[in-house]
């Protein structure tokens, strides 16, 4: 009658990808607890970790439960714990792990009526709440774990993409919060043909490197000329990162999602953690507070 799940961090946009692209991240990541009551319903009865809304319609894990409860009628309650490990405003999908955890927990309590696919619209509904766009970046690799590729929101279609064996991400994150509300509002309505061009070039070509293996191919497709340039002056040194990274043996480097937090993908473990102690180093010496992560993906 009680399930106790890790509800992951994900990597959204990967640069070229924005709104269409994520990466669960296996190591960093929330636990939440939920049980079965008797009163119709959901409650959050306890968040640690973060100073976080209570009310179940104030809550992007409420109501992205409240989304599936309003597809599958039942008289079962559930009361929801959340430990969050991943902050809020972090770049890391600390909403979407929310949302992804309690819609997972509470179709496994309910004995699986969805599948995983299914339960991303509801998760969505949480996104929604917390940014005012119901984006799948976050909740979709959450919920199915490796790459998520996004082809098409209406009518929605998802595409799970494994991540090749050799892949880590390194995440460092500066202890500011970017609400992603804030950092979508610096974004321009269109863009330039010749941008959409590169762009789609570097999607087309990191999805194609994600399926042939191809470390080189996915190194030279991680840009953005697009989201990156606005929103990075949101993010202290950057650019000192980006560069460190790169230096370091690092495929590729960005902004994970709407940022703060800046990720590096690299081949092998080594790699992802000589790039986290040069990431590192740059925020020492600019005395900044940071917390830094190596993740399988
Ligand atoms: N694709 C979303 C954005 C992800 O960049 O705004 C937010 O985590």
């Amino acid at each position: 009658d009680e399930i106790k799940l890790f509800a992951p961090a994900t990597i959204a946009n990967l640069s070229c990808g924005f709104d269409v692209l994520g990466v669960c991240l296996d190591h960093i990541g929330d636990e939440m607890i939920i049980r079965k009551s008797r009163t119709k319903g959901i409650r959050i009865i306890e968040i640690t970790g973060a100073d976080l809304p209570m009310d179940t319609k104030q809550n992007v894990a409420g109501v992205a439960g409240l989304a599936l409860l309003d597809q599958f009628h039942t008289e079962i309650g559930f009361e929801i714990r959340i430990h969050k490990k991943i902050k809020a405003g972090s770049g890391l999908g600390s909403s979407a792990a929310s949302a992804a955890g309690a819609v997972f927990g509470i179709n496994e309590l309910l004995g699986r009526p969805f599948s995983s696919a299914d339960l991303i619209p509801f998760a969505m509904e949480g996104e929604r709440l917390a940014s005012g766009t119901a984006h799948a970046d976050n909740v979709a690799p959450a919920l199915l774990g490796g790459f998520a590729l996004i082809r098409s929101y209406a009518p929605l279609d998802i595409i799970k993409i494994n991540a090749p064996q050799a892949l880590f991400a390194t995440v460092i994150h500066p202890q500011i919060e970017v609400r992603t509300a804030d950092a979508r509002s610096v974004l321009r309505e269109n863009i330039p043909l010749g941008k959409a061009v590169i762009q789609c070039g570097n999607i087309a070509g990191l999805i194609s490197g994600l399926y042939t293996e191809d470390y080189g191919l996915i190194g030279r497709s991680l840009h953005d000329e697009i989201v990156e340039p606005l929103r990075s002056i949101l993010i202290p040194g950057f650019e000192k990162l980006k560069m460190a990274a790169l230096d370091n043996g690092a495929l590729g480097s960005g902004i994970s999602g709407s940022g703060p937090s800046v990720f590096a993908l690299s081949k092998g473990i080594e790699t992802a953690k000589n790039v986290a102690v040069a990431i590192s180093n740059i925020y020492t010496e600019m005395q900044l507070p940071f917390e830094v992560h190596v993740s399988g993906i």
